[in-house]
């Protein structure tokens, strides 16, 4: 476990647990762990992104010293690329089997995947957000922070009440996106993801922010107004928010 940690209560119901760099893989995986004890068949929905690599890295660590069981754990996901079908190299979904699930021994069938065929996608979004409730909702869900605020892929602009959906992605976006693949001129226009008002009906939130790039946007997420021009601030609509920044991201909260 992350011994040595800061936790504050930034705003109600937003808690905020500053840690080294070296550090955060570590302590955002405690909230997996935790997460698991009190339940080890949690449903967790897992982004994608550089901010959760050393959360995974940390969870198959722990896996192979015997330290946690994830053989329950019930995956869920939190977004991709519209367009991203079968074994496409550029999805979420493959993405997070080469990270994480594939490595972890938890197979594919598992995974409760987001929809990204675009035929019959609308649908399938609804199918999407009965598999969540099919499964009793979503226990704990992970979420890294996009440069413009993002959470999942609801770009600025998403509502409160917005459920899994289509979604055009701002360029800033695709640029981020770049460099999760080898060929930035494929990265997808389009995304399919859980909509805010879909993450706000997780049990509990836990948002990994790391980088000194997103200390001035979680600032914004977490003392500006509350307004879908900055998703992220939605979040604090709901009072069960855990904060996990490294000692950059965090150098703006005062
Ligand atoms: C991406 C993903 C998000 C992710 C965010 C931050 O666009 N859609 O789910 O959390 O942007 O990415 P990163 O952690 O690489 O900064």
């Amino acid at each position: 476990m992350t011994t040595g940690v800061l936790t504050r209560q930034l705003a109600p119901g937003v808690e905020a647990q500053i840690v080294s760099s070296a550090d955060f893989g570590s302590a955002a995986a405690d909230l997996v762990q935790n997460q698991l004890s009190a339940k080890p068949n949690a449903v967790i929905g897992f982004p994608t992104g550089n901010t959760p690599l050393p959360l995974y890295h940390e969870l198959l660590r722990r896996q192979k010293a015997g330290q946690i069981d994830l053989s329950r754990l019930q995956p869920v996901m939190l977004d991709d690329y519209l367009g991203a079908v079968g074994d496409n190299p550029i999805s979420f979904f493959n993405w997070l089997r080469r990270e994480f699930f594939d490595p972890a021994g938890i197979v594919a069938s598992r995974i409760w995947r987001m929809p990204t065929d675009p035929d019959g996608i609308d649908q399938a979004c609804r199918r999407y957000e009965r598999g969540l409730m099919e499964r009793g909702g979503v226990d704990l869900q992970l979420l890294g922070l996009g440069l413009n605020g993002h959470i999942g892929f609801n770009e600025p602009g998403s509502p409160a009440e917005s459920r899994t959906r289509v979604i055009k992605l701002t360029e800033t976006t695709t640029a981020a996106n770049a460099v999760y693949w080898p060929d930035a001129s494929k990265v997808p226009h389009s995304g399919v993801t859980m909509g805010v008002g879909t993450i706000l009906e997780a049990r509990s939130i836990g948002l990994l922010v790391n980088g000194a790039a997103k200390a001035g946007i979680l600032r914004t997420a977490l003392f500006g107004p509350m307004t879908p021009a900055v998703p992220a601030s939605l979040l604090r609509k709901v009072h069960k928010i855990h904060v996990i920044a490294d000692e950059a991201a965090a150098s703006k909260l005062g």
